[in-house]
């Protein structure tokens, strides 16, 4: 029975093969890789599907700012083993996430997908909110997910990855400086099942 669990890292050696299987070599060179480039996949919203010591399916999400203001989650990649597509995994896995994602407190969720496969769980375009990547995109396919009312209201530009934050080096950082990075570091922690 196919289960959904948080990735960890012994994963790794099985979900690049995965996704060089799903999107070939030249998975590098989109866009969407340039937008995560920067930061790295939140630990507490990264999901495999097992079966066994067999990994099924693999889905990330990466902590972006859209227009320099607004803080939000880029998804992506998801894949699912190809012999095994069509089968719920897909669904499946979107549909725990994203439940995941909102129990978290995140408001926007931005992907470069399918519409025909996302409008089920709730996106819609993009680019007809004035949401730009840094690269190219074909603008049908950049979508966006609400998941407070309202949190598309008056939010639009450039989407960029959003970098961890470290205190300029050669002094010592303050004691705020010291407490927010102790927050943010809290805020990455994985959930206890993880
Ligand atoms: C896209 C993907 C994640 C969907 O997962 P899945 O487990 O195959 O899909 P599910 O079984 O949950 O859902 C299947 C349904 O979605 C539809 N579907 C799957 N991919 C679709 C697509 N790209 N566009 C439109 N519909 C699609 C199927 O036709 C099927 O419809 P049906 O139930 O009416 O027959 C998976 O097929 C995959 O890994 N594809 C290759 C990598 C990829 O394209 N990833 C997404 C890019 S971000």
């Amino acid at each position: 029975m196919p289960q959904i669990i948080h990735e960890q890292p012994e994963h790794a050696e099985q979900i690049e093969p995965l996704l060089d299987r799903c999107f070939g070599p030249d998975r590098f060179k989109k866009t969407a890789y340039k937008v995560r480039e920067n930061t790295t996949p939140l630990p507490e919203l990264s999901f495999v599907t097992v079966e066994g010591d067999k990994l099924l399916a693999t889905i990330r999400y990466w902590p972006i700012v859209i227009g320099n203001v607004t803080p939000a989650l880029l998804l992506g990649p998801i894949a699912v083993e190809p012999d095994l597509q069509g089968k719920g995994i897909g669904v499946g896995l979107m549909r725990e996430t994203l439940k995941v994602a909102k129990e978290l407190g995140h408001h926007l969720i931005v992907l470069v997908g399918d519409p025909e496969y996302y409008s089920q769980f709730g996106f819609e375009n993009a680019a007809d909110h004035g949401f730009k990547m840094p690269g190219p995109v074909d603008e049908r396919r950049l979508l966006v997910k609400e998941c407070k009312p309202g949190a598309l209201d008056n939010v639009s530009g450039l989407i960029t990855g959003k970098p961890f934050e470290l205190a300029p080096s050669g002094r010592v950082a303050t004691e705020v400086e010291t407490e927010e990075v102790i927050a943010e570091l809290a805020a990455f922690a994985p959930p206890a099942d993880a």
